[in-house]
């Protein structure tokens, strides 16, 4: 579907996203030929830079970052001259003149103000755009994590936004949904005969979901430390993920069927008490260590963190899903920087055979699994159990693989090209609802205020492995293994 025309308005327009990864995905969609020829990219910053002087910040910052596609002088111009720098401070209404005078006038042309900004000024920004005049029917919203640090600041944000925009002109963004495999994990379970019948307590063992990063905090220390993983990564990613492995077949694709089976999951997630979260929760906190091959330093030891950061960089949970369908399967969901890999994967594990008719024990026999990959390569590995060739009946796991790369030759898409393209479509699906997003601040407050209120500390682990040893432990009490336990060779 073409885009109709737009102006995009990047609060934080100089910000580390918008030079990373905003600028780029909107430059590779221009290369694509899926911009309007006068569709404008209007970037807000507080400083008070020329035109020239920004696009020559764009020139060093962010351009240098474009891998694919190769950027040509003439795209590169063609997208530079769809930028226009505007300098107010968001927080003061008074200041947007300037915004004002730069958006162009047809209520036909739709414009989407992108707050890619810390949260705490989302209500102020809102508000000053209605006072400017600057909200119609064709305006849309979006948000950028982190969407609160606890329900009730969630909360604030839904109201304070809700009371500017309506429900379906807000886009709060989770990246990974925008990622290529998630949506093939919909493909994969709604588009196929087989799964579905499968998909259930009767057949499937237990699911693990790790996104695991060699990375450590970086330079965003000042932000990751009042986060920590269950806010940066489990309330959002990993528990969008267990949604859309676990939510019931949604009654179409528009947006509020995905979102209401995706709502009826957070909604159905086993409370923790006090004694169940001990139990069930492992944190740690990376040490100095080596990763590939190179030493890097403690959490403690990065610039600027605390000495005694209680910040946990990794989180392994047990959750359950209280449903007929999910009843007393584990779902174990995993986190952390500084590992031993860095990858994104879902692994579906089936139940063991019932009985052996070979010459070898049933516990001989690796039980299916379907290992679903986001990062680094994107794809699916179903395991099965195959003859070994030659004389004799010897069974041994064999894998059939499908690798998107492989056997789509089409041109990839980063997670914010596809996100954006939605934004300006108006299309919802991929971004949460605020009910959701309350439902997943909801789940996770009593491990937040837990955490908070005792004062053991997260468990030390060292860089360049995967996590602390309890870890292993809180699966292992389970009779199972984490993945990269099982198959050491992967
Ligand atoms: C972000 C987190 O949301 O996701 C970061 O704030 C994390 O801490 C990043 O590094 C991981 O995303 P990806 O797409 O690189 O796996």
């Amino acid at each position: 579907m073409a885009l109709s025309d737009f102006d995009l308005v990047l609060f934080g327009g100089s910000g580390d996203l918008a030079m990373r990864k905003l600028l780029p995905a909107m430059y590779a969609r221009d290369v694509a030929n899926d911009l309007p020829p006068t569709a404008r990219i209007i970037c807000v910053g507080r400083a008070d830079a020329s035109q020239e002087e920004f696009l020559q910040t764009v020139e060093t910052t962010s351009k240098p970052l474009i891998k694919s596609p190769a950027v040509t002088q003439s795209a590169w111009q063609r997208f530079t001259a769809r930028i226009v720098y505007v300098s107010l401070n968001a927080t003061d209404a008074t200041s947007y003149k300037p915004l004002v005078e730069a958006l162009r006038k047809d209520e036909a042309i739709t414009k989407v103000y992108y707050l890619a900004t810390p949260p705490a000024i989302f209500a102020q920004i809102c508000e000053s755009l209605k006072e400017n005049g600057l909200v119609t029917p064709n305006s849309r919203v979006v948000l950028e994590k982190p969407l609160g640090r606890d329900l009730a600041s969630a909360k604030q944000i839904n109201a304070e936004v809700g009371k500017v925009f309506e429900e379906s002109q807000i886009y709060r963004i989770d990246h990974y949904l925008g990622k290529e495999t998630v949506q093939n994990l919909l493909a994969l379970r709604f588009g196929n005969i087989l799964f579905e019948p499968l998909w259930r307590r009767e057949w499937i063992s237990d699911v693990q979901i790790t996104i695991a990063e060699k990375l450590g905090v970086g330079n965003r220390l000042g932000y990751y430390d009042t986060s920590g993983a269950l806010r940066d990564m489990l309330q959002n990613h990993l528990l969008q993920l267990l949604c859309i492995v676990a939510m019931e077949p949604p009654t179409s694709i528009s947006p509020d069927a995905v979102r209401d089976s995706k709502l009826q999951v957070l909604r159905s997630l086993k409370r923790f008490t006090p004694t169940t979260l001990a139990q069930n929760i492992v944190r740690g906190q990376y040490r100095a260590g080596h990763v590939d091959g190179k030493a890097v330093p403690s959490y403690r030891d990065e610039p600027d963190a605390p000495a005694h950061s209680r910040t946990e960089t990794f989180v392994a949970m047990k959750a359950e899903i209280d449903t007929w369908r999910w009843a007393g399967v584990p779902f174990y969901l995993r986190t952390g920087k500084r590992m031993a890999d860095g990858l994104a994967e879902i692994v579906v594990r089936f139940k063991q055979i019932p009985h052996s008719i070979f010459n070898q024990p049933t516990n001989s026999f690796q039980p299916n699994s379907l290992v679903i990959r986001l990062q680094p390569d994107e794809g699916l590995r179903m395991n099965l159990m195959a003859k070994t060739p030659g004389d004799g009946m010897r069974l041994k796991q064999a894998e059939l693989e499908l690798d998107f790369r492989e056997q789509f030759k089409s041109p990839r898409m980063e997670a914010y090209e596809r996100l954006l393209l939605d934004v300006l479509r108006g299309q919802l699906t991929l971004f949460m609802r605020g009910d959701e997003l309350e439902a997943a601040w909801e789940w996770v407050e009593p491990i937040l205020n837990s955490w908070e209120s005792e004062d053991s500390y997260p468990l030390p682990y060292a860089s360049g492995t995967w996590g602390p040893a309890a870890a292993s432990a809180l699966i292992g009490r389970d009779g199972l293994q984490w993945r990269e336990e099982v198959l050491p060779e992967d």
